[in-house]
């Protein structure tokens, strides 16, 4: 077995046993481990949440006085105390439909958002990051001042613009490949802490 293949088989692995719905859902343990995207207490929307691997972690890292919302086109199996909406990020209403389950901006948005995956990278990457704007337009929206954001981003052409975009938005930004991540895709995540609106 490869390298790469045994640790795929591993995050799979852990994630059936410990109960969460993602192999992903490391991904965001590892990142907010280093660089404490969430808290407890903290309201957070994640968009692109289906199957609700980063809602569960979500759920758990803000704890009681927390709360969580996710946002997919796909169908999302209930989370206890969790409101899903089923809406493509496109949709002018999402920021609305926060406001009222909130009441109030939130702390962190977190994106994980995927097309459709062609095989046709150039495609796959473009539409990825076209996902990714209409997020940050969301985020603009919802996030209160030094709140923090976390994006996943195809690398390719236009991930840079994007990241520079991003940087300027934040005190610290960071754009890294998790250990969770697997090798030979080209996903990175932008850290952004600290929202100057
Ligand atoms: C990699 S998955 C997210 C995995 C999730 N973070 C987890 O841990 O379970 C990417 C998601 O983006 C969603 N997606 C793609 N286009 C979307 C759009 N326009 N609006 C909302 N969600 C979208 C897909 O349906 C898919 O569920």
């Amino acid at each position: 077995m490869k390298l790469i293949d045994a640790r795929k088989d591993h995050y799979r692995k852990l994630a059936h046993e410990e109960g969460y719905r993602s192999r992903s859902s490391y991904k965001l343990k590892e990142l907010n481990k280093s660089y404490r995207i969430i808290g407890p207490g903290y309201f957070v929307l994640d968009l692109g949440c289906a199957p609700g691997g980063w809602t569960q972690v979500a759920t758990k890292l803000v704890g009681n006085k927390g709360k969580v919302m996710g946002v997919d086109t796909s169908f999302v199996e209930e989370i206890p105390g969790v409101h899903i909406l089923k809406a493509s990020v496109d949709s002018d209403y999402i920021a609305e439909e926060v406001f009222s389950f909130f009441g109030k901006k939130v702390n962190a948005v977190i994106c994980d958002l995927s097309p459709q995956v062609t095989g046709n990278w150039a495609i796959d990457h473009s539409r990825q990051i076209s996902l990714n704007y209409a997020a940050e337009k969301i985020m603009e929206k919802v996030l209160e001042k030094k709140g923090n954001a976390l994006f996943k981003v195809f690398d390719g052409e236009y991930s840079n613009e994007f990241y520079q975009f991003m940087k300027k938005k934040f005190s610290k930004s960071k754009l890294t490949k998790p250990k969770a991540s697997r090798k030979p895709s080209s996903e990175l995540y932008c850290t952004c802490l600290g929202y100057s609106n």
